[in-house]
């Protein structure tokens, strides 16, 4: 045994599956993963630098491991993820006591860095970016998959569209993409030991582009035996092409949920994010959706009070909001990322007035999430069970094929099937029901 380790994950999807990937590297070579800051002989913290709040939360918490190494000096730091790619070696030069920055594109060199940090006392600072992204190809071991019956897998990395707002492409670097061949090796060894479902992932997956396109690789994956329900996120609105449309019609096993954020409802707005499309080119893509499967569900993120945002421009997100009601929405308030192209531009609405625009959307948002909840009551979904509520040990919890969760008196040997339940109480974010019977043709189960 070489050692405890624990990792802190910030951020994205993407990096919460780094972290289960450096885990499963570090388990492979001899060390166990541990909860205890006093215990561990290496801490990892996977940081985000999308916006300024998560970026000085990451930065204060590296601070805030001086005193473990304090007392235990053999104690391994290491900082990793899109702060680590962003800041290098200035990261090591503010605070000494971090001994390993890894970028991006290097994750797989973990073990070798640690190692010579340990037996030659070396800083090891890596942050090239390379040509292929070798991390992308590791399976992470499954004692690190929770809950068992998901695989998440890693099919593209980095970002070629350059938002004005947004640091990814800086950090992530340009679009690299897994082969279509080791994707599908992998989720068919994933259906094979009893995953149901296949989650792809990547800064933007609909512009996939690793020998097949992303709705030929979607018509593949729905054709692997055992796999019982697909998702991806994130797309990008000028890559949901009618293929992919389409595929939402076609395939069985595509769930009927999409994450497309718009960002803003101001073409005037759009237009300075460099969105590369318009409102009236979004709303295209939601009707045709809808046209395709007519009980789709939408998720997306929205930005409010970016520069150049007027009264009315923020007034056009809002009535963008309700006019596609979605299921959930994810709101941020604009900030200044440093090298990115808005950074260039005066941020002129005041702190304040982006705060009343956010809290006062979030409060539309919250009435039509309710209201969309509630339409629900009396429906009969298949629930694929995740795991044990938290605040209720009776009770389960799952998810719907549009993603929404269902909390469900049941015992925990309901986790991983599927079961049919309706619907008897809409809460704000969430719904209550009660297990209808096992679907057809899946494990029978007694509660
Ligand atoms: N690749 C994804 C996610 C990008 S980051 C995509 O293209 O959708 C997640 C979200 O953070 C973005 O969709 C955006 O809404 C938000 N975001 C990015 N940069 C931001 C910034 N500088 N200020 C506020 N929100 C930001
Ligand atoms: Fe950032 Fe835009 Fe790329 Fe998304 S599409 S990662 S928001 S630059
Ligand atoms: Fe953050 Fe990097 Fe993801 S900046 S949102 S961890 S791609």
């Amino acid at each position: 045994m070489k050692g405890y380790v624990k990792i802190f994950t910030y951020g994205c999807q993407m990096n919460d599956l780094d972290s289960r990937k450096m885990y499963s590297l570090l388990a492979r070579d001899g060390w166990e993963a541990t909860e205890s800051l006093k215990k561990a002989d290496l801490i990892i913290l996977n940081t985000c630098s999308v916006r300024q709040k998560a970026y000085e939360k990451a930065l204060s918490n590296i601070g805030r491991l001086r005193p473990y190494k304090r007392r235990k000096p053999s104690l391994i730091i290491a900082v990793t993820g899109c702060i680590a790619q962003q800041k290098g070696r200035d990261i090591i030069s503010r605070m000494p006591h971090v001994d390993i920055v890894l970028g991006t594109h290097q994750l797989h060199r973990l073990c070798e860095a640690v190692d010579e940090k340990r037996e030659e006392n070396r800083q090891v600072v890596d942050i090239r970016f390379n040509e292929c992204i070798p991390s992308l190809d590791i399976v992470p071991e499954k004692a690190f998959m929770t809950p068992a019956h998901r695989a998440y897998i890693n099919i593209m990395q980095g970002c070629n569209n350059y938002c004005s707002y947004c640091i990814v492409p800086y950090v992530r670097g340009r679009e690299i993409s897994r082969g279509h061949a080791g994707i599908l090796e992998e989720v068919r060894g994933h259906a094979a030991r009893g995953v149901k479902e296949i989650f792809l992932l990547g800064q933007n997956v609909n512009s996939y582009s690793g020998g097949i396109s992303f709705p030929e690789l979607l018509r593949r994956i729905d054709r692997v035996e055992g796999i019982e329900r697909i998702r991806f996120t994130t797309s990008h609105p000028k890559d949901m092409s009618d293929e992919l449309i389409a595929c939402f019609g076609d395939l069985e096993k595509l769930c009927n949920h999409v994450h497309l954020p718009f960002q803003s409802g101001s073409d005037q707005v759009l237009a300075l994010m460099n969105r590369q499309y318009t409102r009236r080119t979004y709303l295209g893509l939601i009707e045709k959706l809808r046209k395709a499967r007519p009980d789709m569900a939408f998720s997306a993120d929205v930005i409010v009070g970016f520069p150049g945002e007027t009264g009315d421009a923020y007034r056009q997100t809002l009535s963008l909001i309700q006019e596609v009601r979605f299921d959930t929405l994810y709101s941020f308030r604009y900030s200044v990322r440093p090298g990115t192209g808005a950074a260039a531009i005066e941020d002129d609405v005041h702190p304040e007035e982006k705060s009343r625009r956010l809290s006062e959307l979030q409060g539309i948002q919250r009435a039509i999430t309710l209201e969309i909840n509630r339409s629900r009551v009396g429906t009969t979904p298949l629930v694929l069970v995740d795991g044990v509520s938290l605040r209720n040990p009776g009770q389960v919890h799952g998810r719907t094929t549009q993603n929404a969760i269902v909390n469900f008196a049941g015992s925990p040997s309901l986790i991983s099937s599927v079961v049919m339940v309706r619907v008897t109480r809409a809460n704000p974010n969430s719904l209550t029901g009660e297990m209808e019977a096992p679907a057809a043709g899946k494990k029978v189960l007694s509660v």
